[in-house]
């Protein structure tokens, strides 16, 4: 099976480029199967009920989130969404789940979503709740959107679950990595995917704040910028009879 997966998507702009051109984008890679990160996809921070249904009734199969899945004011009803999945080992998060296993034909697919620990804020040791999930899971084909900082962090996260699970996506920094691969044991690799979201931006805000930021060390407010989006992500052709992945590309185009 193909599986799409999409970078943090940012605000309206992201969200509306999403979903007017994921039919399409979907027919061209083949895709069967689609996984979006959307922690960013209501005002640059979090995600709503509406905004999730958008998604899910759009053509996105399993949403996930991450350091913002708690920051609107729906968040539990917006957790309590089936196939919409937070860190798990985020300490904060009383409400929603961390995995979900889901049909694609009579293929169960598994997606869990875990937070780093560097430059986050606390959570529990991710690299051991991927240890606990998987013994809980029956899936053979299972996705893992790690949402991290730190490339290092990522990476040991790609060889802890080498040959366990089929794909470790990172996420967050809303930058697309050169580094997409398939490890020697079988597990597709991406340090980030890269994001959904206004091109001409620092990461999906606008540029001004930002700057003014640096250069004076005073508060700012980070709005989320317009134009033109990059669309990033990776696409995967997995083995669902073994969950062995067998390619991994990415993509990023640049769309009005
Ligand atoms: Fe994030
Ligand atoms: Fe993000």
């Amino acid at each position: 099976m193909r599986i799409a997966l999409f970078g943090d998507v940012v605000g309206r702009p992201g969200r509306t480029i999403l979903l007017a051109n994921l039919p399409k984008i979907k027919a061209a890679l083949q895709a069967d199967f689609c996984v979006v990160n959307a922690e960013n996809a209501a005002g640059g921070s979090g995600l709503t009920v509406d905004i999730a249904k958008q998604l899910l009734s759009g053509g996105v199969d399993v949403i996930t989130l991450g350091d913002h899945a708690f920051r609107q004011k729906d968040y539990k009803e917006m957790l309590s969404l089936s196939r919409v999945v937070r860190p798990a080992n985020a300490t904060s998060a009383p409400v929603g789940v961390g995995y979900v296993e889901v049909k694609w034909k009579n293929v169960d697919v598994a997606v869990i979503n875990l937070q780093g620990q560097t430059f986050m804020q606390p959570s529990q040791n991710p690299f051991l709740m991927a240890d606990e999930i998987l013994k809980k899971i029956s899936s053979r084909v299972i996705v893992v959107d790690f949402h991290a900082e730190a490339t290092s962090e990522k990476i040991a996260m790609g060889h802890h679950l080498n040959g366990r699970v089929s794909i470790v996506a990172g996420t967050h920094t809303h930058v697309q990595t050169s580094d997409a691969k398939i490890l020697h044991r079988g597990t597709a690799y991406i340090t980030d995917l890269g994001m959904v979201g206004p091109e001409e931006s620092v990461i999906g805000r606008e540029v001004e704040p930002v700057l003014n930021h640096f250069l004076t060390g005073l508060p700012q407010k980070f709005q989320v910028a317009d134009g033109p989006c990059q669309v990033s992500g990776a696409l995967v052709e997995v083995d669902e009879q073994t969950g062995i992945a067998k390619s991994i590309q990415t993509f990023s185009k640049i769309l009005e």
